[in-house]
């Protein structure tokens, strides 16, 4: 505490022409639990901060402070780190009058202060991720007049208002992700006409009003992801013509359509989801960890290059069914993990154009060679995690993938479990009756029993060594409370 605060009183009100508030009221709210708050300090940011990196910096929620003897033009960034600055000084927009971008993630930041952004006209990105702000205040933006970016991902935001983003109308970007916001009002976003880019995700949303998007009429990245949503309507986005990226992943929703002229990106991962719909283009989708038995219903199959099925029960395709043959334009296609023990001959006949190919983690045991004719572009081929017949592999690796030059990834199985490795692959050998029996063929009734039979050990084995991890964890736990 500065000897004589009365002086510095006097300076502040003389360069900034400001009232402080009174000093007795501030001391008045210390609290006994924060014994240093409450003060009239001076932090001169010149000794803390080198090239705009800020170090250091404590404040507490009711100090009061300034920052410098005089103005410091020309500051056009700030970042603060290993800080601890409960709000920021109200002064600081006086201070540094250029400021065009304020970084404070991870400060502590609990709340704002009234008037805060007066004279931030400048400030163009403002990043307030990771603190602990709870709430944001009615027109608390008045003076941002120019704020495009605004990040407040990872506080404990719940209750927001119609004003509660008032004047923010240059807005392009705004992240509230990893909040607590239960619902939105519908006039929250009316002032952003310019709002481009809107993360919503990891809260806990259950529904959106009708109309909230209604004057955001160029959103084109929306994430949704990770919140309580149990139906998705396209009709919310029905203005939004140039809307191109939609993320709705990590909610529940079994039946889903969509319905937008183009997306580029639709992400709808680890949602449950047992029937999708999509109407309208669509160039990538993600859909993995889901529960899809058949592929999904896309009329305008045509234009999508990118599909991720990986962990969804889809099982084999039933020979002679070809439920690719209008995804022409496939360029990556992941099938991991999906049951599978069998690709048909035919399935992938149409897909001249696909690079990326992956079906590791599955049962299968052979391929009919015939299958790669078609598949002219392919550079990266994953099929680890397999029963691979190791005859078959051998072949496979020579008249195909080496043959070709393509990319494939090694095996993780333990070799306790495996009968050998084609470079670097697991393999497993036909008893000699069986390969007798089948003739040479590279896929017998009983082989692939067998490698069923062996897949069913593989995961068992997976899952008891699941439950005894479990149970490690909760006898240390439990050694940790005694
Ligand atoms: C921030 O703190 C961490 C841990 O105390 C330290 O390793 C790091 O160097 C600090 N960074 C700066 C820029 O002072
Ligand atoms: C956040 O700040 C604290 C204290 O300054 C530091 O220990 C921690 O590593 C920081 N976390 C991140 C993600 O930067
Ligand atoms: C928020 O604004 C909308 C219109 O923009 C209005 O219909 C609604 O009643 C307002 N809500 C509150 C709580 O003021
Ligand atoms: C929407 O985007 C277009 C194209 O970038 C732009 O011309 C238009 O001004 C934008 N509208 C608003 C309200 O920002
Ligand atoms: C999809 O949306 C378009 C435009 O909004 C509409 O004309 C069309 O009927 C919709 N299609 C379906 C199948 O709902
Ligand atoms: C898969 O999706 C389910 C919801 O259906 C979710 O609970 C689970 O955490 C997801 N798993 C992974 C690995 O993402
Ligand atoms: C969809 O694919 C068709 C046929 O290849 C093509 O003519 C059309 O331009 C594509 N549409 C989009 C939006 O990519
Ligand atoms: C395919 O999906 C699996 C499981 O979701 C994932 O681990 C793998 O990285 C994906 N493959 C590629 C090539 O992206």
């Amino acid at each position: 505490m500065p000897p004589n605060t009365g002086w510095l009183a006097m300076v502040a009100i003389v360069w900034l022409g400001l009232l402080l508030p009174p000093l007795a009221t501030s001391q008045h709210q210390q609290s006994a639990s924060s014994p240093p708050s409450g003060q009239l300090r001076r932090i001169w940011l010149q000794d803390h901060c080198n090239s705009g990196i800020c170090t250091n910096v404590q404040i507490g929620r009711n100090d009061y402070v300034i920052l410098s003897q005089a103005p410091i033009a020309k500051q056009l960034m700030l970042t603060f780190i290993n800080s601890s600055i409960a709000k920021i000084p109200k002064l600081m927009f006086d201070t540094f009058p250029d400021l065009q971008v304020l970084r404070m993630e991870n400060c502590s930041v609990e709340a704002f202060e009234r008037p805060q952004f007066e004279g931030a006209s400048n400030l163009m990105s403002l990043f307030l991720g990771h603190n602990r702000l709870r709430d944001i205040p009615k027109n608390i933006f008045l003076g941002a007049d120019n704020l495009a970016t605004l990040h407040m991902e990872g506080n404990q935001l719940k209750q927001l208002g119609n004003h509660s983003f008032h004047a923010l109308k240059e807005l392009k970007e705004l992240s509230l992700a990893d909040n607590r916001i239960e619902h939105l009002p519908v006039g929250i976003f009316n002032g952003m006409r310019k709002l481009i880019d809107l993360n919503l995700a990891g809260n806990a949303l259950e529904a959106l009003p009708r109309g909230i998007f209604d004057r955001n009429l160029n959103l084109t990245r929306l994430s949704l992801a990770r919140n309580r949503f149990t139906a998705f309507e396209s009709e919310l986005l029905k203005l939004q013509p140039r809307l191109s990226l939609l993320d709705i992943s990590g909610n529940i929703l079994q039946e889903l359509t969509l319905n937008f002229s183009l997306l580029e990106l639709a992400v709808a991962h680890s949602c449950d989801l047992r029937r999708l719909t999509i109407y309208g283009v669509v160039q990538e989708l993600d859909l993995h960890n889901n529960s899809l038995r058949e592929l999904p219903h896309v009329p305008q199959a045509i234009n999508v290059t990118s599909l991720d099925l990986s962990q969804n029960p889809l099982g084999n395709f039933a020979a002679g069914t070809n439920p690719f043959r209008r995804f022409t334009a496939l360029q990556r296609l992941n099938l991991s993990a999906t049951n599978t023990h069998e690709l048909n001959e035919g399935l992938f006949k149409k897909q001249t154009q696909l690079q990326m190919l992956d079906i590791s983690a599955n049962s299968i045991y052979s391929l009919k060679i015939t299958i790669f004719d078609s598949l002219k572009s392919l550079q990266y081929f994953y099929f680890q995690q397999n029963n691979w017949n190791c005859d078959f592999l051998q072949l496979l690796m020579s008249s195909i993938v080496k043959r070709r030059d393509i990319s494939f990834m090694e095996d993780v199985t333990p070799p306790e479990l495996v009968d050998d490795y084609v470079d670097g692959i697991a393999c497993w050998y036909e008893s000699d009756k069986l390969s007798k029996k089948c003739d040479g063929g590279a896929s017998s009734d009983a082989a692939m029993e067998l490698s069923i039979v062996r897949n069913e050990i593989k995961s068992f084995t997976e899952m008891v060594e699941k439950k005894f991890i479990k149970v490690y964890r909760m006898l240390d736990e439990m050694k940790m409370r005694l």
